[in-house]
């Protein structure tokens, strides 16, 4: 089916929620024939969209198939810009090279890149991501904040926190951040957050946030070694969670908490995100690349920094690091 033809007939049948769409409604958005719905509604089936046919009323969508393609994410999505531009890919290398590429080309603020598997996708610190194919969203969104690159960490809460609420939201579980944007629920991680920078002197040209959130693996999926540090929502809640939606709710937060924050600055989101932070008054270890520094997290600065008082009373400030709890 044409994509102008499948957008206006998905269109149709979103803005017709609980309602059944007679096949006369269908040919008149599609401007075609009764034997061309026929067509179109067999094509929506073989994508894996379930359709009920009830005599005289027509058809309604009650599945949608379970993947992340562009339509999955549209159909009901209720943000203003966030994922309006969706670039869809089976198979990518790293998401995160996509939107670079899509940025220098002018992409809009907004512009999200998704796909159903990484095959080298990247973590903080130079590590790999494990991204199997269908069982997470692994998603990267381009921000462009006219905003000091200093400022660019607050972002990266901004998005810890838009995780933890869409995921509650979602799943009705209550995962935790660990500093500065682990995901972490029942103390094993859920998602990790990668946000790289394209900037000149003093401004910020683009933000590329990546997002990884492990959904539906089983246990099984991990190696041993890492079943006691990372686990997925479905081992969690005991059942499968649509991608697509947690997408949408992802993106909706995502969105409704960077308005707040360029409308008001970081002390709104500073406020939701230590009410989510598992390490603040814990006695951690911060692992950074020079070294190892132990101490009690106090606290974060306004510029996401967070604050380490040493057994001196000394506070050290850490930009980047690994933390054990
Ligand atoms: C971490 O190390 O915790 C950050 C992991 C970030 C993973 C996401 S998945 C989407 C995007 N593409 C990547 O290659 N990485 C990020």
């Amino acid at each position: 089916m044409q994509s102008e033809l499948r957008k206006k007939l998905l269109n149709a049948f979103t803005n017709n929620e609980e309602e059944y769409l007679s096949g006369q409604a269908i040919a008149d958005v599609l401007g075609c024939s009764r034997t061309a719905v026929w067509k179109h509604i067999e094509s929506l089936r073989k994508e894996g969209f379930e359709l009920e046919a009830v005599r005289r009323k027509g058809y309604r969508i009650i599945g949608t198939p379970d993947k992340v393609i562009a339509d999955e994410i549209s159909l009901g999505l209720k943000t203003e810009d966030f994922g309006r531009s969706i670039h869809y890919e089976e198979v990518v290398e790293t998401t995160q090279k996509v939107a670079h590429r899509l940025a220098n080309e002018g992409a809009k603020e907004g512009t999200i890149v998704v796909a159903e598997e990484q095959s080298n996708g990247r973590g903080r610190m130079d590590r790999k991501w494990v991204s199997p194919k269908y069982t997470g969203i692994w998603l990267s969104i381009i921000l462009r904040p006219n905003l000091p690159p200093h400022k660019a960490p607050q972002l990266t809460l901004i998005a810890a926190v838009s995780v933890v609420q869409a995921i509650e939201e979602v799943t009705g579980l209550s995962p935790e951040i660990k500093w500065p944007n682990d995901v972490l629920l029942n103390g094993k991680k859920i998602t990790g957050i990668l946000t790289e920078m394209q900037a000149d002197a003093d401004r910020i040209a683009s933000i590329i946030m990546g997002i990884g959130i492990n959904v539906n693996q089983s246990k099984e999926d991990y190696p041993p070694e890492l079943q006691d540090k990372a686990t997925s929502l479905a081992i969690e809640k005991g059942q499968k969670i649509s991608r697509a939606e947690l997408i949408q709710a992802l993106l909706l937060k995502l969105e409704n908490l960077y308005k707040i924050y360029i409308e008001k600055g970081f002390h709104p989101i500073k406020l939701l995100w230590e009410s989510y932070a598992v390490s603040i008054g814990k006695y951690i270890t911060a692992r950074t690349l020079t070294g190892a520094i132990a101490g009690k997290a106090i606290g974060i600065t306004d510029e996401g920094v967070l604050l380490l008082e040493d057994g001196e009373g000394k506070t050290h400030h850490i930009y980047s690091a690994d933390i054990e709890i």
